[in-house]
């Protein structure tokens, strides 16, 4: 399985039949590409319920970053086959895997973060980052964010996001001032330092090192630097948010990395299978309860698989490929920039690579004939659409993949 090998028109008849039953009884069906996953599949390549073989792009939302059906990940499975329940009360009754998944997470951030919280999902390890930095300091009456941020769903992650009104609108949130993604950024704390705000009221500011849903942009070292000053003049936390951007995906282990800065909290998720709230021990509430989760911790697989990718990501140097594909990527779509004009604004970082098409619909029509033609690629911000593919892609598959954007984006209109 190697090649996108299409043999019936899309959706097949047996994803068709799964997604039309799923659409009734799923409260919140909103699926864009119309397959259904058939669990087959080898290196970037999968095939869906109907045989047809597609490329993956985006790396089921940059969470997928060995591939599919990777030889390290089914020996965690074979591991645990016998090893039931899979999910444990982990902060209350805990299992080996939990201290491993510590021990290799704690050995790739830097000093002086020297432990980690674990728990469901990003948004969730969000929560817990506002939470800690929040605990040391309840004084605060605000967090910071960015416009066009994406930290996730639940009530203080989504305050935190700032994208499409239809993630927010109807929904209570917490106090947060929004602050422009751009070099001005630490002139802006300083603005609402000055005007309204004593420092102690701040209780953090959140930052995507690389915007990830709203349109991968990364920031310039000058924000990033800017940045880190002003928070620590003040004394206030920074957290950076990393579980888009983290593990590996940008080259580096977290994005921040590029920017030379340490931030006091950070979270990751998605390529680590759980998600994780990481800070100084000294930082996090020493009161038992003050924060904790029934199954935080406590999926065994998850912490398994999560501590056999880091292992994965060193052993194959797949950071390196991730730059080296994340370039390939980047040079060829500065040539189809260049070549036909239908597309604009190449950028990304690392294996966070993206364009920009004239407006959404644009956009969602590439998006749609990539999928038509085997090729998964996500949409980002307003127009962008987005590539995240696994971090093992070969040279081949980044080609593949390359040869049909350029194919569906000659047939756009320029504008
Ligand atoms: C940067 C960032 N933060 C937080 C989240 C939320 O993660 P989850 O969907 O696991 O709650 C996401 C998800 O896309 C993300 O990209």
């Amino acid at each position: 399985m190697n090649r996108i090998a299409i043999q019936t028109s899309l959706p097949g008849p047996k994803s068709r039949a799964i997604l039309n039953r799923l659409k009734e009884k799923n409260g919140a069906f909103n699926i864009d590409h119309a397959y259904v996953h058939s669990g087959e599949g080898k290196g970037s390549h999968f095939a869906d319920v109907d045989g047809n073989v597609f490329l993956d792009f985006a790396g089921q939302i940059a969470s997928n970053p060995l591939g599919y059906n990777n030889a390290a990940m089914l020996k965690v499975l074979q591991k645990h086959s016998n090893f039931t329940p899979i999910k444990y009360g982990g902060q209350d009754f805990t299992v080996p895997q939990h201290l491993h998944l510590l021990e290799e997470l704690l050995k790739i951030v830097p000093k002086p973060m020297d432990a980690a919280f674990l728990i469901n999902s990003g948004a969730e390890a969000n929560e817990n980052a506002i939470k800690i930095a929040c605990h040391r300091n309840p004084a605060a009456k605000i967090g910071i964010s960015f416009y066009n941020g994406w930290h996730g769903r639940t009530t203080g992650a989504l305050s935190l996001t700032n994208s499409r009104s239809v993630q927010v609108k109807h929904y209570l949130r917490i106090p947060v001032r929004h602050i422009s993604f751009t070099d001005n950024a630490a002139q802006e704390i300083e603005e609402l330092i000055l005007r309204e705000y004593a420092p102690d009221e701040i209780g953090f500011v959140a930052v995507e090192n690389v915007q990830g849903e709203g349109g991968y942009y990364p920031a310039t070292k000058t924000m990033m630097q800017g940045i880190r000053k002003t928070t620590k003049k003040y004394g206030i936390p920074l957290i950076c948010d990393e579980v888009q951007s983290g593990m590996g995906r940008t080259g580096k282990w977290w994005a921040y990395q590029h920017y030379d800065i340490v931030p006091d909290i950070q979270t990751c998720a998605k390529a680590l299978q759980v998600a994780a709230t990481v800070s100084k021990k000294s930082m996090f509430p020493t009161e038992g309860g003050a924060i904790s989760s029934t199954w935080g911790g406590g999926h065994v697989l998850d912490m398994a698989m999560g501590a056999a990718i880091i292992r994965e990501i060193k052993k194959k140097k797949l950071m390196k490929n991730a730059t080296r594909m994340g370039n390939e990527i980047h040079e060829r779509l500065k040539e189809i920039h260049t070549q036909y004009e239908t597309i604009h604004h190449p950028r990304g970082l690392g294996l966070m690579q993206a364009f920009d098409l004239s407006d959404t619909k644009t956009r969602n029509q590439v998006r749609d004939k990539c999928f038509q033609n085997g090729l998964i690629v996500l949409g980002c911000g307003w127009s962008g659409i987005r590539m995240s593919p696994s971090l093992n892609i070969t040279k081949e598959e980044v080609n593949e993949g390359m040869n049909i954007i350029e194919d569906v984006v000659k047939t756009i209109k320029k504008n």
